[in-house]
This record gives structure tokens, C-alpha cells and sequence, in this order.
């Protein structure tokens, strides 16, 4: 197949670029060629590029920014999500749109099914639930994938890398950590996430929402712990609460994956498995 990535050199298009080798032709234009919020500019693109499916891995989610510039945030997330979904629509092929955990409010300790009723409590959220919508609207062969908490060997763009690597950098460095122990999510490293979306478009899903996070939950205390175990390093590391902020964050958002078995697909192997295959196999540089 013929498949287009928005957004396909940051963390998660690096390794839908690695999945798909091979396997499928992959076109992933650069922001600075084309940027998701340009609908007109987009159409033309994906009509000369005739793919047979569209993912929209790009966003602007740096959540601190995006209270501050919600302005952006919904022209990149939701305009550009509703841009992206109407090109594929035009030209009859499924778009499949990236989501987030920041869709829920957070108040369910054991999990959200896809189906959940969406509340975000922050901006950028309240972004990737309208995206949601208007993607499902005006595609009919849509899907919505909610990834959280995701780790890549290529460091997400617009976050300045991530929370792994920054956890093991501080560790190496002899810093004392102090990490959030109250909020709760299932961590999703972009090399399974990305073989999962290639998978739903293989398959030829129904339309709607799927969740491709790893298995199993954590706080990030723990994920931090079990990383920094896995790294062979030590730390001084100790469990802290979220202090008040500019941000409010759902303090569980641990996304359940209840459609794999009905479409075919095995479960995401658990979130410590995930991790360790991403410690044994980082680059030597990192
Ligand atoms: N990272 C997480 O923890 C996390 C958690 C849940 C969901 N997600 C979602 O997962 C997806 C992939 O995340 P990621 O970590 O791979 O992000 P990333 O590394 O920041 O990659 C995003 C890519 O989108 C491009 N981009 C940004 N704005 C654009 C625009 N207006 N038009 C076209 N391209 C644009 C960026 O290019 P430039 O860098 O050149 O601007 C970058 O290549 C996103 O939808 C994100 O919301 C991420």
C-alpha cells in the first residue's frame, strides 16, 4: 500500500517509517513542505499523492503551550485533524487519526474503554476530543488511535525528546528525582503503537475509536523506577504529589483495549516488556 504520514518524522513516524519498511510504500512530507492547518494545500497534496490511506501523527502537544495558545493547539489538532479526514474522504481512503489519554478527565482508576465518555480537563484535550469528532464525522472509513505516555527511540519533536531518556540522562548525571506518583496511565512505546496502526489499516477496520496503548498501567514514578532499573543505573529517586499548576492533567487516564480480539488483532504486550525492548535496543549513541 501507499500510505501517507503527517507528521512522520517525529518520535512516532520514525517508527511507523521502521514498521512499514518493506511492507508498504511510505510518503512523509516534512511540516516545513506542508503543514496540516493549509486545507487547501493539503487536498491538492493528497490528491496528486493518490495514497490508499492517510495517518495524521501531527500535532502540537506541548501541554503547557497549548493553555496558553489554545488558538494554535485547536488549528493544529482539530483543524488539521478535520483537514486531514476531509482529504481522505474526498478521495474515498481511510485516515486514521492519532489520539491522546488527555481526551478523559481522569477520575476512572480502572481504565477507559474506547467508547468512554470524553471530558478533558485541559486544552490541548479538549483539542484531540473535538479532533475526535470531527475526524469520525467527515470520514467514513475514520479511525481514532489513543496512544499515552509515548516512548520512541527517536524522541518526540515537539517535546524535546522523552520521558525515558530524560529519566536515565538525570539518573546518569547523579541527579535526586522526585516524580509524580498520583498519575496513573498505560505507557505506549511507538514501535508497538506503530505496527498496531499499520495493522488496523492491513485489516481494514470498521470506523471508529481504538486504543493502542501497552498493556498493564502505572504512575510515573513507577515507570521511571522501571526504567532506570532496566538502564542497569542507580538514583535517588522518591515518589512525590502533583503540585497545583497551569495545567491540570487526569490523574488516571489508563486506556483499555476491549476491540483487538473483535477485529482480529493480539492485545499490546505489557507496558514492562515494551520497556525493556526499547532499553536492550537503543542506539549506542543515546
Ligand atoms: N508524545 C506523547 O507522549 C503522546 C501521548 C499521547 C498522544 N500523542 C500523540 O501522538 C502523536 C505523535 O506524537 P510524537 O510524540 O510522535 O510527536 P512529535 O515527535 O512531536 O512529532 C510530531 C510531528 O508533527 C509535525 N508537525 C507539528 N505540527 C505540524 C503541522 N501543523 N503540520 C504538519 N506537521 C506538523 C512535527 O514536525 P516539526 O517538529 O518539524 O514541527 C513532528 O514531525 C501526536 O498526535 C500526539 O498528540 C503523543
Amino acid at each position: 500500500m501507499r500510505l501517507i504520514v503527517f507528521g512522520g518524522w517525529g518520535q512516532l513516524g520514525t517508527d511507523l517509517a521502521a514498521t512499514a519498511a518493506g511492507r508498504h510504500e511510505l510518503i512523509r512530507p516534512r511540516h516545513s513542505e506542508l503543514d496540516v492547518s493549509d486545507a487547501d494545500g493539503l487536498a491538492a497534496y493528497v490528491r496528486d499523492q493518490a495514497p490508499d490511506a492517510i495517518i495524521n501523527a501531527a500535532a502540537f502537544h506541548k501541554v503547557e503551550l497549548c493553555e496558553t495558545d489554545p488558538a494554535r493547539a485547536f488549528t493544529v489538532n482539530a483543524i488539521g485533524g478535520l483537514n486531514v479526514a476531509r482529504a481522505a474522504a474526498a478521495i474515498g481512503v481511510p485516515s486514521v487519526f492519532i489520539s491522546t489519554d488527555y481526551v478523559f478527565r481522569g477520575d476512572a482508576s480502572g481504565g477507559y474503554v474506547e467508547d468512554a465518555p470524553v471530558g478533558p480537563v485541559n486544552v490541548y484535550g479538549a483539542s484531540k476530543a473535538a479532533a475526535e469528532t470531527l475526524v469520525l464525522g467527515a470520514d467514513p472509513q475514520g479511525i481514532v488511535v489513543r496512544g499515552s505516555g509515548l516512548f520512541g527511540h527517536a524522541g518526540s519533536s515537539g517535546k524535546g525528546g522523552n520521558f525515558v531518556e530524560t529519566m536515565l540522562a538525570k539518573a546518569r548525571a547523579g541527579v535526586a528525582l522526585q516524580v509524580v506518583d498520583d498519575q496513573r496511565f498505560a505507557p505506549t512505546a511507538t514501535r508497538d503503537l506503530a505496527e498496531r496502526i499499520i495493522e488496523l489499516i492491513e485489516r481494514r477496520v470498521p470506523t471508529g475509536i481504538y486504543h493502542g496503548a501497552n498493556s498493564g498501567s502505572c504512575s510515573w514514578y513507577e515507570f521511571a523506577r522501571r526504567a532506570i532499573e532496566l538502564a542497569g543505573l542507580s538514583a535517588s529517586l522518591t515518589p512525590r504529589a502533583t503540585e497545583p499548576g497551569p495545567v491540570r492533567r487526569p490523574a488516571a487516564s489508563i486506556l483499555l483495549d476491549t476491540k483487538s480480539p473483535g477485529v482480529g488483532m493480539a492485545p499490546a504486550r505489557p507496558w514492562e516488556d515494551a520497556l525493556s525492548w526499547y532499553i536492550d535496543n537503543r542506539p549506542p549513541t543515546s
